[in-house]
């Protein structure tokens, strides 16, 4: 316990956590799932969530892994040995998440490559989904199809470096890798919604996403569906902060003892949500710009996930008046960035949780984490790759995540006694937390949760 590696200083921290926030969450998830359930009027569910779950959740975990000192599961077993079951639930649940998230990676590797040529042509999605790149037809029956080669080589690439850099460790590995790539992004980042912001039509894509329809998320107003968007600022924010993952307890854990942690969990969900609104901003400019080349309506081409980044983008990137190939390397540049940041604290997690069970180097636990999870993704780069990935995300989002945050915060906040973690936060921090954070944590989130576990199911089963 003593010999716990460290983070050399506070900054490497935060930005470590911010990169394991920031990801493919914020530039593809979050600007649809805004635009989606009332655009600017999403905002107000959105901030709800952000207060009354993302923050405290955060301070929670971040108060956790720091005075426990040990991986999730480790963590938990340490404020109860009954708990030690919910750290490796968390875990597991992340290692399901790195096994496609991990493929998205090597997807815009394949696309920043593509960039260079426009390769995608005319037809972005044909090409996307046909014979050129997933070969979604190459299913027959339980036949899964071919690996597609062209996909395996990014995708030992991303595997290899993610080896390489959670083998070296926190100090050298995963902070120095946070210090670099963390403000690259934000600079890529900014280029991309500079240009997009001037791009003919703009305007029109930043009217949709933030004109506010309020009668859209109030019982009272037309959309019979408002529970929906209440939902899915939930979901969002619980994604997008990778809370109830294990990951910023694991973090967290690497902290010395006496370094603040509600600052820092502050700074990284503002620095989150700031960055989302930045990605909002580049790409409904840009969805804009591809509606006014068009001729049609916003709400017409506007699409998200898979879709935005890997067909919308394209062909946007074609229809640039200048530089499109330089866009479009530094759009999935971005992505690629992006998404890399947040693999890494997924495999840390795993990897902690290993070496803390069962005493072996890092070295050892990252080499099979890796190889394992390897092999599990090429499950994904087969014809039937997308449909496993619409299973595993559903699970994973729908139920994995909820779940997960509730079990946490009925086990912590009434199980043990919370207030200590409050306490114990306070005396390393100027920031002062006060009860109203007990109350966030033991009420009025478990009941959100609570509501949107049995939404969930009614949605699903009926
Ligand atoms: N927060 C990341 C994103 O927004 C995704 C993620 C979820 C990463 C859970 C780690 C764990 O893309």
């Amino acid at each position: 316990m003593e010999n716990r590696e460290q983070w050399g200083s506070r900054v490497g921290f935060i930005l470590a956590a911010i990169g394991s926030a920031i990801g493919l969450g914020n530039i593809w998830r979050f600007p649809y799932v805004a635009y989606e359930n009332g655009g600017g009027a999403f905002l107000i569910p959105y901030f709800f969530a952000l207060l009354t779950a993302g923050i405290p959740i955060l301070i929670l975990e971040f108060g956790v892994g720091r005075s426990k000192r040990g991986s999730a599961p480790l963590s938990f077993s340490r404020l109860s040995k009954r708990f030690e079951w919910l750290g490796w639930f968390q875990t597991f649940l992340s290692f399901g998440i790195i096994t496609f998230y991990s493929v998205i990676i090597a997807w815009s590797i394949n696309y920043m490559i593509f960039s260079f040529n426009l390769k995608w042509g005319d037809e972005p999605e044909a090409f996307f989904y046909g014979d050129q790149f997933l070969n979604l037809s190459d299913i027959n029956g339980f036949n899964f199809g071919g690996i597609q080669w062209h996909i395996f080589i990014p995708l030992i690439i991303v595997w290899a470096a993610l080896f390489l850099i959670i083998s070296r460790g926190i100090k050298k590995g995963i902070e120095k890798l946070s210090l670099i790539f963390m403000p690259i992004l934000l600079i890529l980042m900014v280029i991309i919604v500079l240009r997009a912001i001037f791009l003919p039509g703009a305007l029109e894509g930043l009217n949709h996403l933030f004109t506010p329809n309020f009668d859209y998320i109030v019982p009272w107003g037309s959309n019979p569906e408002w529970g929906q968007v209440w939902i899915a600022a939930y979901g969002q924010i619980f994604f997008s902060l990778s809370i109830a993952f294990a990951i910023m307890i694991t973090y967290s854990s690497y902290l010395p003892k006496d370094k603040d942690v509600n600052n820092s969990a502050f700074i990284t969900a503002f620095s989150n949500s700031g960055f989302s609104f930045l990605a909002a901003i580049g790409v409904f400019a840009a969805i804009g710009f591809m509606a006014n080349q068009a001729g049609s309506d916003v709400s017409e081409v506007a699409t998200a996930g898979l879709g935005l980044a890997f067909v919308a983008f394209p062909q946007i990137i074609s229809e640039f008046p200048a530089f499109n190939e330089f866009f479009g390397v530094l759009f999935f540049l971005t992505l690629v960035v992006a998404g890399f940041t947040s693999a890494i604290s997924i495999i840390e997690v795993v990897v902690s949780s290993i070496m803390d069970k069962l005493k072996v180097s890092r070295a050892k636990a990252t080499a099979w984490i890796c190889l394992i999870g390897f092999l599990i993704s090429l499950i994904f780069i087969t014809g039937t790759g997308l449909y496993f990935f619409d299973i595993l995300d559903n699970f994973i989002n729908s139920f994995g995540i909820v779940i997960s945050g509730f079990l946490e915060l009925i086990l912590l906040g009434w199980f043990i006694k919370l207030a200590t973690i409050r306490e114990e936060n306070n005396l390393v921090s100027d920031f002062k937390i006060g009860y109203w954070w007990d109350i966030m944590i033991k009420v009025v989130t478990p009941i959100m949760l609570l509501i949107m576990i049995i939404l969930n199911f009614r949605n699903e089963f009926s």
